[in-house]
């Protein structure tokens, strides 16, 4: 049984294997991206299964009937900058109709407060569905710095998305916003002094962009 029983961990193989070539350090900066889309398109299943539906009145060949659709344009997904950018593209394949929004926080040297940066949401959004990206969930300041700032706007509901999740990030942000699920793909040892998940995969804007 997981420590964390509430955390919704997406066990796939698909995702499983794909994760595995991710973390591995001689992976190319064209791969790491690449296998980030595809695990996203993957991830965006599970995260969307419980989406509503409405039925809707179509024509097939033969007959009228109805059938149920996903109102997309409900669905926000929320890009914390600027790893979070590499789970959008998969994300809106799979429901091309969604809206984005993006949030940037640094954190600030001396008092490490986090300090927004960037806000933009679409409007309307106490009708939308939130969907929070951000590939590492590592000490969970940023992620409920995110989220407090989310919350402001009313969305209907906010889900977090992480690829790989450390225990402690878990538990600082199930504490702080205990109503929104996490959905990831690993969760790891834990942090180490520099805030790094552990084994993790390194720093995920860096291998993401090929940056240093
Ligand atoms: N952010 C990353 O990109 N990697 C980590 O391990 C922790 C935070």
């Amino acid at each position: 049984m997981s420590d964390f029983p509430d955390v919704r961990v997406i066990t796939h193989p698909l995702v499983q294997h794909k994760l595995t070539l991710m973390r591995q350090k001689d992976l190319s900066t064209s791969s790491f991206r690449r296998l980030l889309g595809e695990i996203s398109k993957l991830m965006a299943y599970e995260v969307t299964r419980d989406m509503p539906t409405t039925l809707t009145e179509i024509e097939t060949p033969l007959e009228t009937m109805l059938s149920p659709v996903i109102e997309g344009r409900k669905t926000v997904f929320v890009v914390i900058m600027r790893a979070g950018s590499g789970f959008l593209d998969g994300m809106l394949d799979v429901v091309p109709g969604a809206r984005v929004g993006h949030i940037g926080l640094y954190r600030d040297p001396k008092s490490l407060v986090a300090v927004e940066y960037y806000f933009k949401m679409p409007g309307e959004m106490h009708e939308r569905d939130a969907i929070v990206l951000d590939p590492m969930l590592a000490t969970g300041n940023s992620a409920v710095a995110a989220v407090d700032r989310l919350k402001e706007t009313r969305p209907r509901s906010i889900r977090f998305v992480s690829l790989v999740s450390a225990p402690e990030g878990i538990r600082t942000f199930q504490a702080a916003h205990p109503d929104v699920p996490i959905y990831t793909a690993a969760i790891d040892r834990q942090l180490n002094e520099h805030g790094y998940i552990v084994p993790g995969l390194g720093d995920a804007g860096d291998r993401m962009f090929g940056t240093k």
